[in-house]
């Protein structure tokens, strides 16, 4: 899928207005990634605070043989939002030193993360990239059209980003990956776990300013493509565990009274109170046993579940139904 940047602006635009306008005020997550916003991402999982993708990282090593044992020959991967392409790439090199040949197929929103990964997949003469961008369910439905009826596929859907969806958007959107699977397929699963609050607040919240910069530029981007107004010194960014829901959320927070005008989202204008936050991103957080029971009520049935348990991750394997 590869809508038109006009089509794109007017998404969001819509949704920036939407968003702004209801109460409390809200922008959605997948608006964070333009080209700035994915490189910032890159940084916030390089940093000492943040586990996820370090965790993740190192169980797709350890448990390589397990994984690929469980792929066809050759193999097919679909990789739902994962960025630069890096954590297939484990896979793949396994693969590779297998002799085995594979189709990656990367679903992004950002286009910028799409192009590091096709380079990064360019080292691996046997393996066929084919990218989507779009959001999970147009990528996905690309991808499905595409996949070879002889062989089996596994869906990636890595890096805790089922955490960014709240209980009834993943499980409808796990319903939509088995809808788009087949007997013999799978599904692998990261999903982050809860740990203290104290680590989860540093890994939203990290003391060089990269996080917070990451969610800013959402502010930054509606300026550029809405022509919007925002005084981005003027919002300050927040993160609050909150354990009842076992999320983490992130905020921007007005510092002041203000009014934004969104000159191409219709002209609207948007009031703030002194300390009136856009709701940006929630990032939930599980126990194992509740991953393997989100899957399950979308039909998966569990096949193996991996912790890595200094950074409390969990990455599990499910069936297709
Ligand atoms: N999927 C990532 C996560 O929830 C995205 C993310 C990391 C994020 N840090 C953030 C989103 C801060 C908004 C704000 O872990």
């Amino acid at each position: 899928m590869r809508g038109s940047a006009a089509e794109a602006a007017g998404g969001l635009a819509r949704d920036a207005a939407a968003g702004l306008t209801a109460k409390p005020k809200r922008l959605p997550a997948k608006y964070l990634y333009d080209a700035l916003g994915s490189q910032l991402f890159e940084a916030i999982c390089e940093l000492p605070w943040y586990p996820i993708t370090r965790a993740e990282r190192a169980l797709l090593a350890r448990e390589r043989d397990a994984i690929l044992a469980r792929l066809d020959t050759p193999a097919t991967l679909i990789e739902l939002g994962g960025g630069n392409g890096e954590k297939p790439a484990i896979l793949v090199e396994g693969l590779a030193a297998q002799r085995r040949a594979a189709t990656v197929h990367l679903i992004d929103i950002s286009e910028t993360a799409l192009e590091r990964a096709r380079s990064a997949a360019a080292r691996y003469p046997s393996v066929i990239v084919r990218g989507h961008r779009g959001t999970y369910a147009a990528g996905l439905r690309a991808a499905a059209a595409e996949l070879d009826p002889q062989r089996s596929a596994m869906a990636l859907f890595l890096g805790s980003n089922i955490g960014n969806l709240d209980a009834h958007e993943s499980r409808r959107f796990l319903a939509e990956i088995a809808g788009a699977l087949r007997p013999g397929d799978s599904l692998l699963l990261g999903a982050d776990l809860v740990k203290p609050e104290r680590d989860l607040l540093l890994a939203y919240d990290d003391p060089l300013g990269v996080t917070a910069a990451f969610n800013r530029n959402l502010l930054v981007r509606l300026n550029r493509e809405l022509a919007a107004d925002f005084a981005v010194e003027r919002f300050r960014h927040r993160v609050v565990w909150n354990a009842a829901a076992s999320r983490v959320e992130s905020y921007l927070v007005s510092q002041a009274e203000q009014t934004v005008r969104l000159a191409a989202a219709g002209g609207c204008s948007i009031r703030f109170a002194e300390g009136e936050a856009i709701w940006t991103e929630s990032s939930y957080k599980y126990k194992p046993e509740e991953v393997a029971a989100l899957a399950e009520s979308a039909g998966f049935t569990l096949s193996a579940q991996w912790i890595e348990a200094d950074a409390a991750f969990a990455l599990t394997l499910f069936d297709a139904p």
